[in-house]
């Protein structure tokens, strides 16, 4: 378990926004604690709370307002809208207590509370509880709207639509609308001819900038567009900056 933390000032959040990295990170302002891989690749905007001790990945081009987010990896050109919730821990509901204190012992400093060999025991014996806190993975394009609620450990395939209050507790299909509790598909974004040309394009490798050669508010001719501009070698696949949490821990020391 590699853990790194993090303790930005408000200097050098506002740096990594201005830079051309254009890095917007709120989500930062207070020392957090990542998982030494989790990253921000830019351009992208955070300004979710992220749970300590939790492992993040954004993509480019992704922006994700005023939400909570723990354990999750986030494609790019992402839209997640504010109050949604990604990645809440789950408790055991099978065992003698549903509560986290056998799978994280720590949680309420036992040394203080009860008196010796007792203490070390509980806090060097806990019973592992691997379900607590799954990846959950939303892929590239995905809109989240308002207050939807996304189970831990679903995937959400890329182009899709979460409607906002939506309970998502089941894997989401790529260019599929869900809403309800729990959701439901309620339509496909287009016709499953041009959702098998997205997904084999998957013009999301490629920056937002390229894209605006191409005619975006007509599917059929942005597809044209972009794949002839890949054959001709017009563009070339985005690799934004991307800055690691072990890298922003080097920048906040
Ligand atoms: C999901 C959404 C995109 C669907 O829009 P749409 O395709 O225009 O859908 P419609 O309004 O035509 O509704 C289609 C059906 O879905 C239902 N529906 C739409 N949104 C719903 C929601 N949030 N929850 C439950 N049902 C919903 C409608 O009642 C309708 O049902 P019916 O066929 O039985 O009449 C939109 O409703 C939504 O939730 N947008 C999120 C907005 C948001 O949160 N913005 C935040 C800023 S990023």
């Amino acid at each position: 378990m590699r853990f790194v933390n993090i303790k930005l000032t408000r200097e050098s959040i506002q740096k990594l926004h201005e830079d051309s990295v254009n890095l917007k990170i709120a989500a930062l302002r207070a020392p957090i604690n990542l998982w030494h891989s989790s990253s921000f690749e830019s351009p992208c905007a955070a300004h979710a709370a992220i749970d300590d001790y939790c492992r993040i990945n954004i993509g480019a081009f992704s922006s994700i307002a005023v939400a909570r987010i723990g354990n999750v990896k986030i494609g790019r050109y992402a839209s997640i809208a504010d109050e949604v919730r990604i990645g809440a821990n789950e408790h055991p509901t099978d065992r003698l207590t549903i509560s986290r204190i056998p799978h994280v012992p720590t949680m309420h400093n036992w040394n203080k509370t009860l008196p010796e060999p007792q203490a070390t025991h509980v806090e060097k014996n806990p019973f592992a509880y691997t379900e607590a806190c799954k990846i959950t993975e939303i892929g590239n394009d995905v809109w989240i709207g308002y207050r939807a609620y996304i189970k831990a450990g679903v995937k959400i395939g890329d182009g899709a639509v979460v409607a906002a209050h939506a309970v998502v507790t089941k894997d989401v299909a790529p260019y599929s609308v869900v809403a309800g509790t729990p959701a439901k598909t309620i339509r496909m974004r287009f016709p499953q001819n041009i959702i098998d040309d997205l997904l084999e394009l998957q013009w999301w490798r490629y920056s937002v900038y390229d894209m605006f050669t191409a005619p975006l508010d007509n599917i059929e001719k942005s597809i044209e567009k972009i794949r002839e501009m890949i054959n001709l070698g017009q563009i070339d696949p985005y690799i934004g900056r991307t800055y690691t949490a072990q890298e922003l821990a080097e920048i906040g020391d």
